[in-house]
């Protein structure tokens, strides 16, 4: 497994594949689990070469926000992602992606705003500024993202779309831990106990859906379920429910196509967030 840290070894590295080599890349901002593991398999299983990247993008993050305690460990990454062969590892510098003098951001003006982007207005222009640098920089064919950030999968997928850019993005399932809590980097902040409340999110989500087979389309009504069951454990606060159509990304009152019940809770200051598909 290659190392690269700047832009120049990358170009070097890259230089030396075959031009029809079909190279797969996995953004990430480290602290690596088996959810973003799962991306990175999935990549080597269908790509020639894999290329992750590991940056903690200091864009995404507000000024309130937890970018100086965020859980790092280089060297467990790389301990990692070498154990199952990836080709390279990309850690640029803050510098190297935002060197000084770079005054352009990538901002979408509709759906970013909802959801995700409402409780952290400058969440996704950070997002999609460093991925989009990372896309032209790795030049990748195919880039993998997990769907526990739905709203995330769906801008890159849009902005892949409306910029144009040749790349196919790939989403992969949320990955688990044995009581339902969709795995994140963040869950390290919780305490034992909180991981085991906060079971209660999937577990919510599941009554939605299970409301919603059951041939209820009423929106208002499976939000209502999943809220009802999340306020069950005291501790978790809600900062929303949301069932938005997949086709037009706007919420919904009556669930006539695939919809995306999704929802973001903090437990004890914690925030997650996650969803799942209501589909026929
Ligand atoms: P990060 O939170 O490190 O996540 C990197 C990728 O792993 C994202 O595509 C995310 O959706 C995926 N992922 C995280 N937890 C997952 C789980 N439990 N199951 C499946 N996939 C999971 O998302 C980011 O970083 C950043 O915003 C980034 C895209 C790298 C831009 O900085």
């Amino acid at each position: 497994m290659t190392v690269l840290k700047t832009i120049n070894d990358y170009n070097a590295w890259q230089s030396e594949l075959s031009s029809n080599c079909c190279v797969g890349f996995v953004p990430t901002m480290g602290a690596l689990h088996d959810g973003h593991l799962s991306l990175v398999k999935k990549s080597i299983d269908s790509c020639d070469v894999t290329i992750v990247s590991v940056f903690l993008n200091p864009l995404q993050f507000a000024p309130t926000e937890d970018l100086d305690t965020y859980p790092i460990n280089i060297d467990n990454d790389l301990k990692k992602l070498s154990k199952i062969n990836v080709d390279a590892v990309f850690i640029p510098d803050a510098s190297e992606i935002y060197p000084k003098g770079d005054t352009f951001t990538v901002v979408e003006s509709s759906f970013s705003k909802t959801l995700e982007g409402k409780s952290r207005p400058q969440f996704f222009i950070g997002v999609l500024t460093v991925v989009s640098k990372l896309f032209n920089i790795i030049k990748p064919q195919k880039s993998f993202f997990g769907f526990k950030d739905a709203q995330q999968y769906l801008l890159i997928k849009k902005m892949v779309h409306d910029m144009k850019y040749p790349i196919e993005i790939v989403s992969c399932p949320t990955i688990r831990e044995s009581n339902g809590l969709a795995m994140s980097s963040r869950n390290t902040y919780l305490s034992n106990s909180d991981r085991e409340c906060a079971g209660v999110i999937y577990e919510s989500l599941q009554l939605g859906e299970k409301e919603f087979n059951n041939g209820n389309v009423d929106a208002s009504k499976i939000k209502s379920v999943v809220e009802a069951h999340l306020k069950t454990e005291s501790i978790v606060e809600i900062d929303y429910i949301s069932i938005i159509s997949l086709n037009t990304f706007q919420e919904i009152q009556d669930i006539e196509s695939d919809a995306l019940l999704s929802l973001a809770v903090k437990i004890n200051d914690v925030r997650l967030i996650d969803n799942i598909i209501l589909t026929n």
